[in-house]
């Protein structure tokens, strides 16, 4: 896949199951953030959109959302430096305006030092909705049409120019951790297409392996796009290979342990 996108949930069960405070749990969430970015720059993915805050979320209790804020900031101070080192441009969407002016300030710098740099596209979705999206595109035509002399006319592509994604190809896999089936209002115009990975595990336990176990699991189906597909193909390959934007290196879910050299070749 080009693009990745994963909706972390769980980090809340995660905590109550070692009973400790939910915080503990984001906490413990932001450690499988700081690995899967990492593993998705060896495994040279184009863009990874992590699904943090949603517009929703506002209605936790505040001290909750508060830590949230602290972490992220926290986050960003301390790992802006490593974002830099491996030619991440980090990004984000959603109603960015609506966070509090120190978070907006920290997002700043962080766009703007890794904005030239040319590997992985990190998006951090933050008070993020897939409608309000869709809303704040058509209100974004709207504003356009307003300025042409003629007519208007919408077609897919020019939409999804108006969307907070524009310019990034749509995520081919959208990874959902702690084993709900629900899409939640996350990226909704984005992944018409994308094939959807559940997984039991709670964020704070989804490491490097299971994002391989996704990809694994990605790589053996048929997309079809509404199309017939290609019925001679004959299914297992006799090694699994995970193939990344052309570079492949063997991975097996199941041993216990990465390869002890990098991903890529
Ligand atoms: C879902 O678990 C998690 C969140 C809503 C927050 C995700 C945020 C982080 C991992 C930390 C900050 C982010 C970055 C990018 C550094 P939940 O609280 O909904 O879990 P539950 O469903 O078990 O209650």
């Amino acid at each position: 896949p080009r693009h990745i996108a994963v909706i972390m949930d769980g980090n809340g069960r995660w905590a109550r199951k070692r009973h400790l405070p939910r915080v503990a749990g984001h906490r413990a969430g932001v450690k499988s953030v700081r690995e899967i970015i990492e593993a998705s720059c060896r495994l040279h993915l184009e863009a990874l959109t992590l699904y943090a805050f949603s517009v929703e979320n506002w209605k936790r209790p505040r001290s909750e959302v508060e830590t949230l804020w602290g972490l992220l900031r926290h986050y960003l101070h301390r790992e802006l430096p490593e974002l830099k080192r491996n030619d991440v441009r980090f990004q984000v969407i959603g109603r960015i305006d609506g966070l509090p002016a120190a978070v907006q300030n920290d997002l700043d710098v962080a766009m703007v030092e890794t904005a030239a740099n040319s590997g992985l596209r990190l998006n951090i979705a933050l008070n993020y909705g897939g409608r309000a999206e869709i809303v704040d595109a058509v209100n974004s035509l709207l504003a356009r049409a307003r300025k042409l002399d003629g007519p208007l006319e919408v077609d897919e592509r020019m939409l999804g120019e108006h969307l907070y994604t524009a310019g990034l190809p749509d995520p081919d896999l959208l990874i959902r951790t702690s084993g709900e089936m629900r899409v939640s209002n996350f990226l909704l115009w984005q992944i018409a297409y994308a094939e959807i990975f559940v997984t039991d595990k709670f964020w704070p336990d989804f490491h490097t392996l299971n994002l391989l176990e996704a990809l694994l699991d990605y790589q053996k189906r048929e997309r079809r796009y509404g199309g017939l597909g290609d019925s001679t193909k004959t299914a297992e390959p006799d090694r699994e290979l995970v193939a990344v934007n052309g570079r492949e290196t063997t991975a097996e879910p199941d041993a216990g342990e990465l390869p002890s050299t990098p991903l890529r070749q």
